[in-house]
């Protein structure tokens, strides 16, 4: 996607005030502003909706990457839904589900995917399109596709939610993007941090204190 189409956020204008959303009473403390409200992710999340649709060729295999990645998953899926029964272009849709395991902390940095090579097998041919929270470095992204086009898929293309402006990214840029977002730590709306803030609505900053207050405890 070309940066000119996707919503560049950045620090200094969109930071709302706590006080101004409705947020769980456990993680008041632990956040440090709002960075998307949800309706805001809502409906942009209908507009790449409506793009995906308008840009498919035939049915598609949308592709969740968990965990992080299930609540735009859902969403999306939906107004897919939505704007094939307005009368938008029919695309016939199945739903696949892979867990992603990077180790950074290696050399090689090398992804080991959840589906077995069987499961994979079942690509071939297909429109697939892969579902994700956030392109961060962007190197989990290039190594799933590397691996999955191994599969010889028909076609391979990437929805990310958020794209981090980092200096540590390689250069990747998916094919749909909802929001650029400054490089800080962002929670909410699936993106979690030590398995917490999935269960909250809006895609927030996470503060210093919340950073300890949810740290892995041994
Ligand atoms: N938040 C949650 N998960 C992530 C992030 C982030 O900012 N970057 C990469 N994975
Ligand atoms: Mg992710």
């Amino acid at each position: 996607m070309d940066p000119k189409m996707w919503i560049d956020i950045n620090t200094e204008s969109h930071q709302y005030s706590l006080d101004h959303f409705v947020i769980p009473d456990h993680y008041e403390t632990a956040l440090s502003s709002v960075l998307i409200p949800h309706g805001v992710i809502m409906d942009r999340v209908e507009k790449l909706a409506k793009l995906i649709v308008q840009e498919a060729t035939g049915p598609l295999v949308v592709c969740c990457v968990l965990k992080g990645g299930h609540q735009f998953f859902a969403d999306l899926v939906n107004y897919i839904k939505k704007n094939v029964t307005r009368g938008g272009n029919s695309v016939p849709l199945s739903l696949e589900f892979i867990k992603v395991k990077s180790y950074s902390g290696e050399t090689s940095g090398e992804v080991k995917l959840s589906l077995t090579d069987d499961e994979c097998k079942e690509f071939a041919g297909k429109n697939i399109l892969i579902v994700e929270d956030i392109i961060d470095t962007g190197k989990t992204m290039v190594q799933l596709l590397a691996k999955l086009k191994k599969y010889s898929p028909e076609s391979v293309k990437v929805a990310s939610l958020l794209i981090k402006k980092t200096p540590l990214s390689n250069g990747y840029i998916p094919d749909y993007v909802g929001f650029s977002i400054p490089n800080a730590f962002v929670v909410g709306y699936a993106l979690d941090y030590n398995e917490y803030f999935r269960d909250l609505d809006h895609i927030c900053v996470i503060s210093e204190h919340g950073k300890e207050k949810y740290a892995i405890k041994n």
